[in-house]
C-alpha cells in the first residue's frame, strides 16, 4: 500500500470523481477527510471508506467560502493532527454559448472552480509547510487546454488552475510540498450524464481509445501523484483523456 499513514482531504467527495479518489486513496492505506456541500453524500462516502478499514471524517465544506474551508481544515487537524494530501476536486459547470452567458453563470463557475481552490488550499498550506511535506493535487480538465464551445466560463477556470499549480509549485518546492494537476477528459459521472446524446456521440468520436473514462481512471493518476513514487514531480499536469488531447 502506497499511502499508509497518510491523511488526505478531498473536496467535492460526495459523489463522482471525488468519491472515487477517496476510495482509491483509502485502498492504498490513507485515512480520509471527505468534504462536500451537503452532509448526506459524504456520509455515504465515509461508510464506504470505513468498509475498507480506514478512518474517515465526513464534513460539510463549501469551497466558495474561505471560512467554511478554514473550519474543515481545523476539524481535520483536530481529528488527525496532520494533512498530507489535498485534492481540490469540487467543480461545477454552467454551460452556455458565450453570446448568451449571463454574469451569474460566469461568476458561479469562477466561485466554485477557481475561488474554491484558493479557499481550500490557503488554510492547508501552513500545515504542510510546518510538516515540510505535502501533496496538493488540482483537478483541471481537458477543456482548459483544448477549449470547448459553450464552456468559456468552465474552461477559463480549468486553464487558470494550471497557473495556480505552476506558481504554487515554485513557491512551495523548497518546503517539500509538491503541487500538480490531473486533467480528466470525458469521464462518466453525473456531470457528463446531463449532456445531450448527440453531444456525447460527437465527443466519443474524438477519443482514440474509443470510450469515456471512468472516475477510477482519474483516481489512479491522483493516487500516483499523492505517493512517494511522484516525489520528484511538481508544477505539472497528467492528462487522463484516452488520447482526446
Ligand atoms: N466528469 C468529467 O467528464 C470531468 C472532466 C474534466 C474535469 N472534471 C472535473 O472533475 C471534478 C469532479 O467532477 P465530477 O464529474 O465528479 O462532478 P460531479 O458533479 O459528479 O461532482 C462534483 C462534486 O462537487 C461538489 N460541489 C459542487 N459545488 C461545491 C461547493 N461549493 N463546495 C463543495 N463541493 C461542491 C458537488 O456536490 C459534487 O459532489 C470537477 O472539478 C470537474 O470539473 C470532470
Amino acid at each position: 500500500m502506497k499511502l499508509e499513514g497518510k491523511v488526505a482531504l478531498i473536496t467535492g467527495a460526495g459523489r463522482g470523481i471525488g468519491r472515487a479518489i477517496a476510495l482509491e486513496l483509502a485502498g492504498e492505506g490513507a485515512d480520509l477527510v471527505v468534504a462536500d456541500i451537503s452532509q448526506g453524500p459524504v456520509d455515504e462516502t465515509r461508510a464506504e471508506i470505513e468498509a475498507l478499514g480506514r478512518k474517515a471524517l465526513a464534513l460539510v465544506g463549501d469551497v466558495t467560502s474561505l471560512e467554511s474551508m478554514e473550519q474543515v481544515t481545523a476539524k481535520a487537524l483536530e481529528s488527525f493532527s496532520r494533512i498530507d494530501i489535498l485534492v481540490n476536486n469540487a467543480g461545477i459547470t454552467k454551460d452556455n454559448l458565450f453570446m448568451r452567458m449571463s454574469g451569474d453563470e460566469w461568476k458561479a463557475v469562477m466561485s466554485v472552480n477557481l475561488d474554491g481552490v484558493f479557499n481550500s488550499t490557503r488554510p492547508v498550506v501552513k500545515t504542510m509547510i510546518k510538516q515540510r511535506s505535502g501533496r496538493i493535487i488540482n483537478i483541471s480538465s481537458v477543456v482548459g487546454f483544448s477549449g470547448n464551445p459553450g464552456q468559456v466560463n468552465y474552461s477559463s477556470t480549468k486553464a487558470a488552475l494550471m497557473g495556480f499549480t505552476k506558481s504554487l509549485a515554485r513557491e512551495l518546492g523548497s518546503r517539500g510540498v509538491t503541487c500538480n494537476a490531473v486533467a480528466p477528459g470525458f469521464i462518466q459521472t453525473d456531470m457528463t450524464d446531463k449532456l445531450a446524446d448527440e453531444h456525447k456521440k460527437a465527443l466519443l468520436s474524438q477519443i482514440p481509445l474509443g470510450r469515456m473514462g471512468s472516475a477510477q481512471d482519474i483516481a489512479k493518476a491522483v493516487s500516483f501523484l499523492a505517493s512517494d513514487d511522484a516525489g520528484y514531480i511538481t508544477g505539472t499536469v497528467i492528462h487522463v483523456n484516452g488520447g482526446m488531447y
